[in-house]
């Protein structure tokens, strides 16, 4: 089976672009790329053009996904396997390539609204890249940009659109008890990063995405980004622990667009040589975390 290799970019819709810049730079370190028109900014985390596109537009929530496949062959054969899954495929326009900055890609739209983008042709930027504040830079290269964490109306049927139709592979699935019912996650990978996307199937589904992960090369970079959120007021939606299924240390600040995002560091990897999926009945850390639950259930500040 073809298979996505990494999660290549973002585009977030949002009224206050410049809040998201003032956040991205002045806290988390990504470097702010002006846009070709004023209606679009670009943030910056490693040697690709730009991570995520923020378009301003009022939906405050995530407007397109675009996950990396390493050729044209491999493009072609994922948009097949779409095909033959039932998935409309539409092949992207040379504008639309020429706007992501990339060679080619095709669209097609996930089971829960998502518009989905798959591209090859990573957007390079030869200029090296500088955080935006004193940290020690992000962990993407092969591991792409980070993890997203989607809500999915149907778990199962989202799972099956990610696995068979995209190429991902289950890390783990989880299934929590709560007192508003059963809430269940499913964890993808599609490299050694644990995993990529989650899929979160929840009661009411207020925004396509729950939060975005970036991960900094060194605990210090988590630590100093949680000073300057106390110190400039910069909401905690969940504050410092360690996730038991990716390893990850991290806290989770509330961003202009009003979901999570999570600041971490230190996760471990899968190799899919070894790798058995795994299954929790809690979502709690290994410590820390306080508020997790809150997230995954809604009722966190910053959690949807
Ligand atoms: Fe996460």
């Amino acid at each position: 089976m073809a298979s996505v290799s990494q999660l290549g970019y973002l585009g977030i819709g949002t009224r206050n672009p410049k809040a998201w810049q003032d956040l991205a730079t002045t806290i988390l370190g990504l470097q702010m790329v002006p846009g070709d028109d004023p209606s679009t900014s670009y943030l910056r985390m490693d040697e690709y053009h730009h991570r995520l596109e923020l378009r301003a537009k009022g939906t405050e929530d995530l407007e397109f996904v675009g996950w990396e496949v390493p050729d044209p062959a491999t493009l072609q054969r994922v948009a097949q396997q779409l095909a033959d899954g039932g998935v409309k495929v539409t092949a992207g326009t040379r504008e639309e390539a020429e706007d992501r900055r990339v060679i080619d890609l095709i669209t097609c739209v996930d089971p829960n609204g998502i518009p989905t983008e798959v591209f090859y042709g990573r957007p390079i930027n030869p200029q090296p890249f500088h955080p935006a504040r004193p940290m020690s830079g992000f962990k993407t290269g092969d591991l792409g940009l980070g993890h997203i964490v989607v809500y999915a109306r149907s778990l199962d049927e989202t799972v099956r659109f990610y696995c068979d139709l995209l190429g991902f592979r289950v890390s783990d699935f989880s299934e929590v008890r709560t007192s508003g019912g059963q809430i269940r996650l499913a964890f993808l990978h599609c490299n050694p990063r644990h995993h990529s996307i989650a899929l979160l199937e929840a009661p009411g589904v207020p925004k396509r995405i729950n939060h975005i992960m970036v991960e900094c090369n060194a605990l210090d970079d988590v630590g100093s980004g949680r000073d300057l959120c106390l110190r400039r007021g910069v909401p905690i939606a969940i504050d410092l622990g360690r996730h038991m299924n990716d390893h990850m240390v991290s806290f989770y600040l509330v961003n202009p667009s009003g979901f999570a995002l999570e600041y971490g560091w230190g996760a471990r990897t899968i190799d899919d040589t070894t790798w058995q999926i795994e299954h929790y009945t809690t979502v709690d850390s290994l410590w820390g975390h306080p508020q997790l639950s809150d997230l995954v259930t809604g009722v966190a500040p910053g959690g949807q």
